[in-house]
């Protein structure tokens, strides 16, 4: 699993800056932490205590928003986002294998990043092409029919048996 980035001074002041910019906002909250993600690429959790002082709510708050919106993190990502589908189709079809198979490819569990920040591990519910499973997700493309051989070239090692 990666390592926590280190939040630095510069970053925390940084937040600080956003969070001014947005007090005057009638809905301040979800741009706010789309605007630090954007910029740090996560949401660190030393910036939850002073988002909520900036803004009047308890820390809690605002760490029930970052946890109810699956598209904000408290931890960095990596390069990669590799997603694996866990519908029934694909479950039905082998999708069980191919996540054991990643996590063996890239030696991290579900929702860890590997070590040189390469790929970040996550599971989906269906993604809507049933037809190719079982399917696997890097970034924006979908590889269909996902076997282990197709894994091991994807991932550029070779087949375990
Ligand atoms: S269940 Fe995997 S794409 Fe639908």
């Amino acid at each position: 699993m990666a390592e926590a980035k280190r939040t630095t001074k510069a970053d925390l002041e940084k937040i600080d800056r956003i969070i001014a910019d947005h007090k005057e906002q009638r809905w301040p909250l979800i741009p706010l932490l789309h605007e630090i993600q954007g910029m740090l690429g996560f949401i660190p959790p030393e910036a939850i205590p002073r988002i909520a002082r900036g803004l009047g709510l308890f820390p809690s708050q605002v760490q029930g928003v970052i946890s109810f919106y699956t598209q904000l993190y408290t931890a960095p990502r990596g390069k990669n986002i590799v997603r694996v589908c866990r519908g029934t189709a694909c479950h039905v079809r082998g999708g069980k294998t191919i996540l054991k198979l990643v996590k063996q490819h890239l030696g991290i569990e579900e929702g860890e990043t590997t070590s040189d920040m390469g790929y970040t591990l996550e599971t989906v519910a269906c993604i809507g092409v049933c037809a190719l499973a079982p399917n696997l997700v890097i970034n924006q493309t979908t590889y269909g029919h996902m076997n282990p051989k197709k894994l091991a070239r994807l991932f550029g090692k070779k087949e375990e048996t």
